[in-house]
């Protein structure tokens, strides 16, 4: 599924009727077709995601051996081309391609880098199945000091799977950028008594043959690659539901047994109480997996943000929840939109304080505020910078750009949109335009002196709060 904003430069022309009888009708008969561009248009990062084809749906069935590292298994693509192609990119990172078919038949494909280029005429309109079988050690991408290490990381007992912004490459061919969503089958194969655990919901007990064990997960809603994940190893799990109904999936590495049952309350607790503040739910679980790993880091993964080596506390725990609703379901369509994630998600972290009890949302931004010489302030973050996407900027001030909004337009306007934001977004993309836009028209005044200082403009925003 393809985000509007980007898909709108391409032409799409449909070539139905003109097949010859008998020939596929995923051929382009013309011969007209050009290569797919190997980038998706994002200015920032052009090599992410592809041009051409707008994947739907992700099928991977995957065996790790988390002793040899070995990981290998097939990834069937359901894609539509969105012009005619005589060839379309994968982003795969490492691994050996053994086979690509498309449509069937066996397809001819390059590897440059991280970029895979597979031949096929394929009509533009005319949707295609790519099913490429591979095989190797998986290496996670290492882009210190910016990004650090992310993607497929191997653990002593598994592995540790958290993507963001384009590791999806190191475990699965993809159209690795988050204009284009897909659903996702996920059928991982692991050794007897190791946990594979992935986004969405379990299809059924796992099943156990010679010495392996097969874990079904579907995510049946449309998700950015970077969510995707293949977590395994030794767990302890939880399920269950929360007091308002959700499925719950909780779990955690041995060593953080004692943090189970708080993960699996607190979770529930949360994801309910975001239900009140941001509209229904996206999605058909909630949970979280706290792992042991060397570097504390958490990703909102759908369904269920990993934790790596730290007991969350419930700061991260909302802010990672929040993100199901701001990230997950409404997503980005270009990097440097991420305020829209991360302003949004430390904001409710804020707002989960205020309901504790705790420190007010108020208080939160005056503590920040009187910090005149926060570098933050020479970073705008509406416009996150390549080089330095995750600068606090884009989380606190974005944060604090929220909260001047819900200053300027008052409570009960600010949580309307915020809902309505998350409704008309829903399972799609949007951009800051889009949400200064409906900000606009939700409160019906002019907001570009708030918003251009805010987001757009070096320097701390005057303020009357
Ligand atoms: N989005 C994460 C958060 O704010 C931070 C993050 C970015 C991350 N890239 C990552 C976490 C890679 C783990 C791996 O919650
Ligand atoms: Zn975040």
């Amino acid at each position: 599924m393809l985000t509007k904003a980007l898909s709108s430069v391409l032409v799409v022309i449909t070539l139905a009727g003109c097949s010859p009888s008998g020939a596929s009708d995923q051929v382009d008969p013309a011969g007209s077709g050009t290569a797919g561009a190997a980038g998706i248009g994002d200015p920032d990062f052009p090599a992410d995601g592809n041009g051409g084809y707008d994947v739907s749906h992700y099928a991977l069935t995957l065996g790790y051996d988390p002793q040899s590292r070995h990981l290998a298994g097939t990834a069937t693509i359901d894609a539509t081309a969105t012009q005619n192609l005589s060839s379309f990119n994968l982003d795969l990172h490492a691994f050996t391609v053994s086979s690509v078919t498309v449509g069937g038949h066996p397809a001819a494909f390059t590897r440059s880098g991280d970029e895979m280029t597979v031949t096929a005429g394929l009509a533009g309109g005319t949707p295609f199945q790519t099913v490429v079988t591979y095989q190797g050690e998986p290496k996670p991408v290492r882009d210190s000091p910016n990004l650090g290490t992310y993607g497929f990381v191997p653990t002593k007992d598994g592995s540790f799977v958290t993507a963001e912004p384009n590791g999806a490459k190191t475990w699965f061919p993809a159209n690795d950028h988050p204009a284009d969503k897909a659903t996702y089958d996920f059928r991982l194969t692991v050794p007897d008594g190791v946990t594979a655990i992935a986004n969405g919901e379990l299809a059924g007990q796992p099943t156990s043959a010679g010495g392996k064990t097969t874990f079904v997960w579907r995510e049946t809603h449309p998700m950015t690659t970077y969510l995707a994940t293949m977590t395994t190893g030794n767990f302890l799990v939880k399920t269950g539901d929360s007091e308002g109904g959700i499925p719950i999936y909780a779990a955690v590495d041995p060593r953080y047994q004692s943090q189970l049952n708080r993960l699996y309350e607190v979770s529930g607790r949360i994801t309910d109480y975001w239900v009140s503040v941001f509209g229904p739910y996206p999605f058909k679980s909630t949970g979280g997996v706290v792992d042991d790993f060397p570097s504390g880091y958490a990703l909102e993964n759908q369904t269920k943000p990993i934790y790596g080596g730290f007991e969350p506390d419930e700061g991260i725990i909302s802010h990672e929840l929040a993100h199901q609703w701001f990230g997950d379901s409404v997503s980005i369509s270009r990097w440097k939109d991420l305020w829209l994630n991360e302003g949004f998600a430390t904001y409710a972290e804020w707002l989960w304080s205020e309901h504790q009890g705790q420190g007010t949302a108020q208080q939160i931004f005056d503590r920040h505020y009187l910090n005149a010489n926060d570098p933050m302030w020479n970073y705008p973050p509406g416009a996150a910078q390549k080089g330095d996407l995750f600068n606090n900027s884009v989380y606190t001030r974005g944060a604090m750009a929220l909260h001047a909004l819900r200053k300027r337009v008052g409570d009960d306007t600010f949580f309307k949109l915020i809902r309505q934001w998350a409704s008309d977004h829903r399972y799609g993309n949007a951009t800051t335009e889009q949400f200064i836009a409906l900000a606009e028209k939700t409160s019906g005044q002019k907001l570009g002196d708030l918003f251009n200082p805010w987001l757009f403009e070096k320097g701390r925003p005057q303020t009357a709060t």
